[in-house]
């Protein structure tokens, strides 16, 4: 079977040091023959969660824009990339409407979720239907001037973790240094993570969907 990853990069702008980080993660996984897809968030339409509640009681969500389609996107894909700048000591707002909108998305909306659990309309935390994401594998990195990596990495595993995936690191915290564009190169030490990590990456997705 082909191995699939989607890569989602959460800055707010375009040919960011966070699709950098993400290409080259991609040109050393596809040595593998793992084929990776970048998403930015960057441009797209994307709301914030309305805090309506509507998805409890009827799992239903009146929000449609692009990042249902990434979503939806991300449920097709056995590796799961996040990788997000910070933006005042932690993720990018882009990033977090991902994380609050998708952990209800995954674990209420999709239509994988609804279908594995048609005898439960409804929604209670008693009886948390599995998340679409359940056992993929999952590698966060963050990308900082100098302050905050640490929290919002936190978040992004996280966000992994309760939706039930295989989470991998690397030999250290996976915050690359840099601020104007492209220097993310040029820390030695946050490379070699970022290769830690995708090789850690790359060695789980073979192992469980090879
Ligand atoms: C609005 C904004 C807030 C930022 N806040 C921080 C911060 O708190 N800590 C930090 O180390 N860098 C901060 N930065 C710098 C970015 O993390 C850094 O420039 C990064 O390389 C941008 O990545 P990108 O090109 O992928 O967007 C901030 C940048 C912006 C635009």
């Amino acid at each position: 079977m082909s191995i699939n990853v989607i890569a989602i990069a959460g800055s707010h702008r375009k040919n960011s040091n966070t699709e950098l980080a993400l290409q080259i993660m991609s040109k050393r996984l596809s040595k593998i023959d793992i084929e990776t897809e970048i998403i930015t968030l960057a441009n797209k339409k994307i709301e914030h969660c309305r805090a309506c509640d509507n998805c409890k009681r009827t799992r239903k969500c009146p929000i449609n824009d692009n990042l249902v389609e990434i979503m939806e996107k991300m449920i097709t894909a056995q590796g799961i990339i996040l990788a997000c700048p910070i933006y005042s000591f932690n993720i990018t707002p882009l990033m977090q409407d991902l994380i609050t909108r998708g952990n209800r998305y995954f674990h209420i909306l999709a239509k994988s979720v609804i279908k594995d659990d048609f005898n439960n309309p409804g929604f209670t935390y008693k009886n948390i239907p599995y998340s679409a994401l359940k056992g993929k594998v999952g590698a966060a990195i963050t990308v900082a001037r100098r302050a905050g990596g640490g929290m919002a990495l936190w978040n992004l595993n996280n966000f992994m973790l309760v939706n039930e995936m295989q989470v991998v690191g690397s030999c250290y915290e996976n915050t690359i240094f840099g601020n104007e564009r492209g220097a993310i190169i040029k820390d030695i030490e946050g490379m070699n993570n970022l290769y830690r990590l995708t090789d850690n990456f790359g060695i789980l997705l073979k192992r469980l969907f090879s």
